[in-house]
């Protein structure tokens, strides 16, 4: 019998922040499609126990992983698409054929955020990149596919920063790639002369944060070249301490909000086979993170 709505929801922990379910519930409506989206926030324990034993067995016709279980999710799932699996990073998962696949729709959130609303076109262009984690993997990828020459990866644990140098220099032969430290000597290397700054740390999630980058370091746009601050954190409708150091200086800022949006617009598209009302779903999340300002 065929259920009378279908069942989709996201895995992470925590997910207090999380504004997929109702960009998704939204997207579904106006598709006139029949479904709901759940939050499953299962901590460590409880998120091994579950797929272990009843991945299979899951009444959900696909759902998307946020941190941290991206990369732990792979050891659960037949299928990877290859993008993913050099990635090492999945964040939506559907069915095919009877299995579970996974894909990673960061990528294409990203590349289409950075065009789209950055106006800013990664071909022969130097990017410096915060972080190593998954979605650092996802945006050093990204950026590596679109032509970048230069991609310099800062962050506070090296040895991961070289384990995605190691892993993408075979695939991306035309590019090259640095690794730095997060010392103030290193972060100044890493900005010379770069077009791009992206932010893919977790650094600005808490309300205090300060960013990485402080704001002496930022050269001012009238005087030197332009460069485009990119934060994948959206949590803050004001932006993040690494965006607003940014726009004192002059410089243009993005927020990761472009890209929630575009990622979850292509795993709609995933799931339902259907083009994703992507304005629709846009204007839920500004309305949402309004609301998260007002409380
Ligand atoms: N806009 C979007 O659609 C989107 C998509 C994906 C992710 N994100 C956001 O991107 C951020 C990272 O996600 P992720 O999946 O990459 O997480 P992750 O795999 O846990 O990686 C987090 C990275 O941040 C670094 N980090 C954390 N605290 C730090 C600090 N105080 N100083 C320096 N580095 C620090 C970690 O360094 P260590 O390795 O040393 O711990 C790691 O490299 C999150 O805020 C997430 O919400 C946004």
């Amino acid at each position: 019998m065929k259920a009378p709505f279908q069942l989709y929801g996201i895995f992470g922990y925590p997910l207090g922040h999380t504004l997929s379910p109702a960009m998704q519930e939204a997207a579904f409506e106006a598709a006139g499609i029949k479904a709901y989206y759940l939050v499953l926030e299962f901590d460590s324990p409880h998120f091994h126990k579950l797929m272990a034993r009843a991945s299979d067995k899951l009444l959900l016709d696909g759902f998307n992983i946020t941190v941290p279980y991206k990369r732990v999710i792979q050891k659960y799932i037949r299928r990877i698409s290859p993008e993913a699996k050099i990635i090492g990073a999945v964040n939506t998962v559907y069915r095919s054929d009877g299995q579970w696949a996974g894909t990673n729709t960061d990528v294409y959130g990203f590349l289409t955020s950075l065009v789209k609303d950055g106006k800013f076109n990664p071909k022969k262009k130097t990017a410096l990149i915060l972080g190593s984690g998954g979605s650092a993997r996802a945006v050093v990828y990204g950026l590596a596919k679109s032509g970048a020459r230069q991609i310099r990866i800062a962050a506070r644990r090296p040895s991961r920063a070289r384990k995605i140098v190691s892993d993408f220099k075979k695939v991306f032969r035309k590019t090259e790639f640095n690794v730095f430290s997060l010392n103030r000597n290193d972060l100044k290397k890493g900005l010379t002369n770069a077009d791009l700054v992206v932010n893919t740390t977790s650094v600005g999630l808490r309300p205090g944060d300060k960013s990485l980058i402080p704001v002496s370091m930022i050269p001012s746009a009238g005087r030197a070249k332009r460069i485009l601050f990119f934060d994948l954190v959206y949590h803050w409708p004001q932006g993040t301490a690494f965006l607003k150091n940014a726009r004192r200086k002059g410089q243009p800022a993005l927020g990761g909000l472009g890209m929630l949006l575009h990622q979850g617009a292509k795993a709609f598209e995933r799931w339902t086979g259907k083009p994703a009302p992507v304005s629709v779903m846009k204007k839920v999340l500004e309305e949402s993170l309004k609301k998260r300002k007002a409380k």
